[in-house]
């Protein structure tokens, strides 16, 4: 046995217990916090006059005062072969998927140049302070053999999965539902739980899938209770129609999943904005999570998802980046126009509430609340360090804030990866930023 490790970190402090949506207790702050670390899990976070005393003597204090501690972002849908095609101009979702979406994802199956964008994509996520994603990989095994190397090396908790599809893509990105089911459960039994990575069964949307292959992954999720399940659904009008089409006698688009028992609690779904009542309380009903992604719904013109609905139906709720089609992988920036998207819908968003949804929130929709997502006693040590005078333009701003609120909404509309002074994954530094003051 290894003697415990101790660390500590002096900081402003944020993180959640509950959705402030809900509970008006739902945050916890301390402006002169500590945040206190044993073996890599959070031991203690409070105020630091109260927890200094309680530290062994000799622990190591790092001292962040004049920053923000908080507990490392979570995107739950972003796709890492298309970090090489992020902004590429296309008139709408299919013909984007047609012109550059296929044509990207074929080189995966060369594990050299899945390897290298593998790496790219997580030390990119570091750099903008996202320590967990569910991820999409390609329809290649290797594509996720990569994957899961790449995090493992850097000992971050993932998720992620084969791309399913068996028809309406081009030849060279098609599998069938016989391979796609048996390589899917190969790689489950070789990754799912193997350090922190965890595995997702990942059909890519109804209509590249025949009902063969709904069948089978419906079955795999059956079997495998606690893997994850990610698709996309109502995310474009054309798209929408066509699942229609191709699925006679369903109720609606979402309802072709729910026939494949394809809803149920670790189900994650991208998009969501023209789900009806009906749908929304069925994704509740059957703890069938939404991921939100703002900039990609923006960028290809899809529409604008409705929080106030969501809410009403109290539909497990998180924020995404969904990048190739999201324009940043900043979190930050994704609550930017989270925002804008809910003002723009009658509904408003606070702050407060967009931190939630992009840190505990999240891990409540992938069922990993006590795992990751807060700084409640045992929580794995994933946390990022901002600072809210990144730029000259935030000094000046966040420099006469009257409330938490307030600094917190700066840091979301005027912030990105510049913010993200440190990320640490389990208790060690991942990244730290290079300031250009440390360049000259
Ligand atoms: N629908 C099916 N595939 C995709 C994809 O790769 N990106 C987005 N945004 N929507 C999809
Ligand atoms: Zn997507």
């Amino acid at each position: 046995m290894s003697a415990v490790t101790m660390q500590a970190f002096r900081s402003s402090l944020l993180h959640f217990s509950a959705d402030p949506a809900l509970a008006d207790h739902a945050h916890h702050w301390h402006e002169d916090g500590l945040l206190v670390l044993e073996d890599g899990k959070v031991k203690a976070a409070g105020d630091y006059f109260d927890l200094f005393p309680l530290l062994p003597p000799g622990t190591p204090v790092t001292d962040y005062r004049g920053k923000l501690i908080a507990p490392g972002f979570i995107d739950t849908h972003i796709h890492y072969p298309q970090t090489d095609m992020i902004a590429s101009p296309a008139p709408g979702l299919l013909p984007w998927l047609n012109n550059f979406t296929f044509p990207t994802e074929r080189s995966f199956d060369e594990p050299v140049h899945a390897k290298n964008t593998a790496a790219f994509f997580l030390d990119e996520l570091l750099r903008n302070g996202t320590t967990t994603a569910l991820v999409y990989c390609t329809v290649h095994p290797q594509s996720v053999d990569a994957f899961f190397e790449a995090a493992s090396k850097r000992n971050l908790r993932m998720a992620a999965g084969k791309v399913l599809m068996d028809r309406h893509c081009p030849d060279f990105l098609q599998d069938c539902a016989e391979t796609g089911g048996r390589d899917s459960e190969d790689l489950i039994r070789r990754w799912h739980g193997q350090g922190r990575n965890m595995y997702a069964l990942t059909p890519r949307f109804a209509p590249t899938s025949t009902d063969a292959q709904l069948g089978v992954t419906g079955e795999l999720a059956r079997a495998y209770p606690d893997v994850y399940v990610q698709s996309h659904v109502s995310e474009n009008q054309d798209e929408c129609r066509w699942a229609m089409e191709l699925f006679p006698g369903v109720r609606s688009y979402l309802d072709v999943y729910d026939r494949y028992g394809l809803l149920r609690p670790r189900a994650v779904y991208g998009h969501c904005i023209w789900l009806d009542d009906a749908d929304r309380a069925r994704m509740a009903a059957t703890g069938t999570a939404a991921a939100v992604c703002p900039t990609s719904n923006l960028f290809l013109g899809s529409g604008l998802f409705d929080f106030a609905k969501a809410d009403r139906a109290g539909m497990l709720l998180s924020l995404a980046t969904d990048v190739g089609a999201g324009t940043s992988f900043s979190m930050l920036q994704t609550m930017n126009e989270a925002y804008k998207v809910a003002r723009l819908q009658g509904s408003y968003l606070p702050a407060l509430r967009m931190f939630y949804l992009a840190t505990l929130g999240a891990a409540r929709s992938l069922h990993l609340e006590g795992t990751i997502g807060n700084f409640a006693t045992g929580v794995e040590a994933d946390f990022i360090v901002l600072d809210p005078k990144a730029t000259p333009l935030l000094a000046r701003r966040t420099s006469h804030c009257s409330s938490l609120e307030e600094l917190l909404f700066a840091l979301a509309l005027l912030g990105d990866d510049r913010v993200v002074a440190a990320t640490y994954a389990q208790g060690r530094l991942v990244h730290e930023r290079v300031t250009e003051a440390a360049h000259h």
